[in-house]
């Protein structure tokens, strides 16, 4: 079965990727995502200077998921930038995930990025690793200056990867900016910020920034995951391509983000646990399910979910 997708005009050949921030990094992690079945490209979310990221221990596996405060390592976007055009080689799409530590740094880097001419930008408004920097995505204000400032420089497809929210009236309101600020797709979501895991043996939290809060990712955090994804493909009724992340550890994962309205699922906990060649079994996974349910195409279950 086809697993290729268009989101944008920028057609992808499959639709399982990784997730920015999972194996990402360096330039041998983005030559071995080019190099396996991933759908895609992406880059860790860069900053103007690289950066180390946190003190570690900063990820931690568990039964169930993950918890990480990585603190945005990467190499800095004139790295990324140069690295651009030996990416594009691999013949799938390169989306560059622009971040900073303020408006400014958005901008700077968004205009050098474009330049570089990845096929999307996403733009990440949703790290909450940073100490002393809230989540953007959070504050709606701030998220509507910052993608009307970014859209101006950016003439590639972009993207915004949004935090989870909970309640409908955070849903409709951050629809509201989004709907405003010409975006082409959103990434639905980032890591459930500042969870906190205990290990109860020892009484000891098991990341060390932060006091040990850090961003929930893996199986657990699916719920969140698909809320999100079906809240954001009814506000815009299914005219927004939505890339759907959280909780996809298998191919089922994977068909119930497309039947929630998802387009492409990305992948980040279960890439780092289990290495590239996850995407093979994932899209073997994804193959056998939508054959196992009659469906002959993506197209044919996106957003197909049922209501009782
Ligand atoms: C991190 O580097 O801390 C994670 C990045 C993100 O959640 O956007």
């Amino acid at each position: 079965m086809d697993l290729s997708i268009t989101i944008a005009g920028v057609r992808f050949p499959s639709c399982v990727m990784n997730a920015s921030g999972a194996l990402c990094v360096t330039h041998e992690e983005l030559l071995a995502l080019g190099r396996s079945r991933a759908g895609a490209i992406v880059t860790k979310s860069m900053t103007i200077e690289p950066r180390d990221g946190n003190p570690t221990p900063r990820y931690y596996g568990f039964p169930g998921g993950s918890i990480n405060s990585m603190g945005l390592p990467n190499l800095g976007y004139r790295a990324y930038a140069a690295l651009i055009p030996e990416l594009k080689t691999f013949g799938k799409p390169v989306i560059a995930s622009v971040a900073g530590l303020c408006e400014d740094d958005f901008q700077i880097i968004a205009t050098v990025i474009n330049a570089a001419k990845p096929d999307l930008i996403e733009v990440n408004l949703s790290c909450p690793n940073i100490p002393g920097k809230p989540q953007i995505g959070y504050d709606t204000e701030a998220s509507e200056r910052l993608l009307k400032r970014v859209r101006k420089v950016i003439t590639v497809p972009m993207g915004v990867k949004l935090p989870p929210y909970f309640d409908p009236a955070h849903h409709s309101a951050m629809g509201s900016v989004i709907g405003r600020c010409g975006v082409d797709f959103l990434n639905l979501i980032n890591s459930v910020g500042n969870g906190l895991v205990v290990d109860p043996e020892h009484e000891v939290v098991v990341i060390k920034p932060k006091g040990g809060f850090g961003g929930l990712g893996g199986a657990s955090i699916k719920p969140v995951a698909l809320a999100n994804v079906r809240a954001f493909w009814k506000i815009f009724e299914g005219r927004m391509p939505i890339i759907g992340t959280g909780g996809v550890v298998s191919g089922v994962d994977a068909f119930e983000h497309l039947l929630c309205g998802a387009t492409a699922v990305q992948i980040g906990t279960v890439l780092v646990e289990e290495g590239v060649n996850v995407f093979d079994r994932l899209e073997t996974e994804l193959v056998a399910q939508l054959s196992k349910k009659g469906y002959a195409s993506l197209e044919e279950c996106r957003g197909k979910l049922k209501e009782l």
